[in-house]
Order: C-alpha cells, then sequence, then structure tokens
C-alpha cells in the first residue's frame, strides 16, 4: 500500500521556439567544444540552422555529425563509430537533434565516450556505471519521449536482434522540446510515434510499476493525446494539434522514465524483430488484445483510463465503464488511420502467436512480474 520510488527527469524546456535556448543551455553545462548529432533529414528540412544560429549566438565551437539515416533501429557498429570520433575530437557537451533513434545514438556516445567496451556489454538494466559527457536533446518527433528517458534501442549488429541500455546514467541533463520542428514531420510518423506516446502514457497506468506521480502525469498525457493525435494526423498543418502533442509526448516519457512500459511493448519486440514493423505500428496492432487481458485485474484503472479519454464513465458500473476505455482505443486508432489487428498488417498465421507469448515473457526487463500462462492465451 505504502511506495517508495525515485521520479527522476531532465531538466525541461518546453515551447514554439525553445530550440534558441539551445547556446545558453551549452554554455551552463561548461561546454566549449559541442558535438550535434542529426539525421539528413533534420538537416534538410533546416532545423539543423536554428540549432546552429543559438550556438553560434553563444561563441561555442560545433562539429556537426550527420547520421547516415534517420530511420529506426540504428546498428551498434554506428553508435561505436560515432563514439569513437566523439572520443578523439575532446568534446565536452552532446546534442541530439532529431527522431527516437538519433537521440538513442547521442545518449549512448555520450556514454561510451566515458565508459569502456561495446554497447552490448551494456544491454539490459543500470549496467552503464558512469554518466558519460553532458547531453542536450531536442527531439523532432512527438512520440518517443527519448528526450526525458533513460533508454537506447539498437539492433545488436552481431546477433541482429533489437535490442535495449537502460540505465539511469542515460538520462540527459537537459530536454528542449519545440513543438516548431515537429511541423515537417511526415504524416505516418506523426500517427506511429503519436500513438507510441499514448502508450507511453497508458500502459504504465495498468501495470503494477506505476505510482500517485506517473499516474497524474498518465491522465494528463492520455487526455491530450486522445484529444489531439487525430488532429495532426490529419492536417500536418495544424500548429495547434502539433503543440498539444509535443506537450503529450514529452509527459509520456516522463512516465515512461520512471514507470516504464509492460505488456504491450513486450509482445511487440518479437513481431517487430520477425516482420521489421515499424514500432508505433507493431503496438497498435497489439494494443486492444492486451488492454482485454489486462482489464479484468484493472478494472478501477480502466474506468479511470475511459474518464481521461473523454468517455462518459461516472455513474456507470465500474465493469461498463472500463469497457468503455477499450470502445476509446478503437476510436483513437481509428481517427489516426492505423491498424488494429494483426491481420490488418496481413500477418493472419496466429500458429506463431504463443512463441512470441513465450518470447514477451521471457523480455524480463519489462515483464518481471508476469505469469507465462497469461500470455500465452493473451490473442
Ligand atoms: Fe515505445
Amino acid at each position: 500500500m505504502f511506495q517508495q520510488f525515485p521520479f527522476k527527469t531532465p531538466s525541461i524546456h518546453f515551447g514554439n521556439g525553445a530550440i534558441s535556448m539551445l547556446g545558453k543551455e551549452a554554455r551552463k553545462l561548461e561546454g566549449q567544444r559541442i558535438l550535434l548529432i542529426t539525421g539528413p533529414s533534420i538537416r534538410k528540412a533546416g532545423i539543423l540552422d536554428k540549432a546552429l544560429a543559438s550556438l553560434k549566438e553563444s561563441s561555442l565551437d560545433v562539429e556537426v555529425n550527420v547520421q547516415g539515416r534517420d530511420t529506426p533501429e540504428p546498428g551498434t557498429h554506428i553508435v561505436e563509430e560515432t563514439s569513437r570520433m566523439a572520443r578523439e575530437g575532446r568534446f565536452d557537451v552532446i546534442v541530439g537533434l532529431g527522431g527516437g533513434s538519433i537521440l538513442d545514438v547521442a545518449k549512448m556516445t555520450s556514454a561510451l565516450v566515458i565508459n569502456p567496451g561495446k554497447v552490448r556489454d551494456y544491454f539490459g538494466r543500470e549496467k552503464v556505471s558512469r554518466r558519460g559527457k553532458p547531453t542536450i536533446m531536442i527531439p523532432t518527433t512527438s512520440g518517443t519521449g527519448a528526450e526525458v528517458t533513460k533508454h537506447a534501442i539498437f539492433l545488436d549488429s552481431e546477433a541482429m536482434v533489437k535490442k535495449a541500455v537502460a540505465s539511469n546514467a542515460l538520462l540527459p541533463d537537459v530536454a528542449i522540446v519545440d513543438p516548431e520542428l515537429t511541423y515537417s514531420c511526415p504524416r505516418e510518423v506523426t500517427a506511429a510515434s503519436g500513438i507510441d506516446a499514448f502508450i507511453h502514457a497508458a500502459e504504465p497506468f495498468v501495470s503494477k510499476n506505476a505510482n500517485p506521480i506517473t499516474d497524474a502525469l498518465s491522465l494528463q498525457a492520455v487526455g491530450i493525446i486522445t484529444r489531439w493525435l487525430g488532429a495532426a494526423v490529419a492536417d500536418d498543418a495544424d500548429v495547434e494539434a502539433r503543440y498539444w502533442m509535443s506537450m503529450g509526448s514529452l509527459i509520456s516519457g516522463m512516465v515512461l522514465n520512471n514507470a516504464g512500459t509492460s505488456l504491450v511493448h513486450a509482445m511487440a519486440y518479437p513481431i517487430g524483430g520477425e516482420f521489421h514493423t515499424p514500432h508505433g505500428i507493431s503496438l497498435t496492432v497489439l494494443l486492444g488484445s492486451c488492454f482485454e487481458a489486462i482489464l479484468p485485474a484493472r478494472t478501477d484503472k480502466f474506468v479511470q483510463l475511459a474518464g481521461a479519454m473523454g468517455e462518459p464513465a461516472e455513474g456507470r458500473p465500474a465493469r461498463v465503464a472500463a469497457r468503455l476505455a477499450l470502445d476509446a482505443v478503437t476510436h483513437l486508432l481509428k481517427s489516426a488511420d492505423l491498424p488494429a489487428s494483426l491481420p490488418e498488417i496481413g500477418i493472419t498465421d496466429r500458429s506463431k502467436i504463443p512463441r512470441w507469448a513465450v518470447e514477451a515473457h521471457a523480455e524480463r526487463r519489462l515483464l518481471g512480474r508476469a505469469k507465462k500462462r497469461n500470455l500465452e492465451v493473451l490473442i
């Protein structure tokens, strides 16, 4: 009944134009030589110029490292190459500017400047013992929350499996969240990363790892994302929707960092690994089934979720009100034009499901307390 828990978050700057704070923040971290890691689409969209202007205004030395691609699952060898370059360049602050994958590369690069060995030495929980060089993270999508989390996900270049480094030493020093930087984010990425953010808020809320602080943040983020995701997907020039999606994503990142994810993310790992579906899509096709499985054990939480999603939960029997959350999730996926089941993305072979459940259960970082037999009847 009585919980004891830490709550960790970087220092945060939020708002339109917040990227102009970059130079001042780098100075505060006693930076002189800055390494800025970004992706090709960010340079093309003119976002890099905004970052460089702010650093220049603070008279800082900057070297830009443009990664080969912006897309998910950076290989571990890429991070190792980048960190070698960072070590030789004697940089004192590392800035990540891009989507979640670029931020993950920047976070791990910083760690490997100080800690010896390869990325694979640090897969798992709390394996990175020392904080790396100070970091400033600036997201250009609304979804991963990587700017406020201790996680970084990579494709193990030797085993060809996606794995996570989860260490407090990776938590960025500063997060600068500027909704204007998401204006160029394409429609599909807005939808898939937006639902990822929703799940980062909703999934911990119904898990055993939630606490009263993350609960308050979850309900706030769930409400914001339910209201604005469809609008951001329907019209990429809707600046109000972009603003609130950036806010929702930031808040859900804080939940993710402090309460973690569980069943939906654990089940998505084997499916994403086998079919190479984007992270957000692997999640949406499982979301309804996973929530259906969790609901009987967490009826009270689902009632609150329904209320936060604008459903008329009040005054109804709990079991009826709780199911309104499932209806609201179905509507949310439809509003963002997202698939809601495995067959919708062409996966019809149900014989593999028990194996995926077993693999998901092996994901001890996420499902430390789950019972295997509960997963095998999931779908
Ligand atoms: Fe996620």
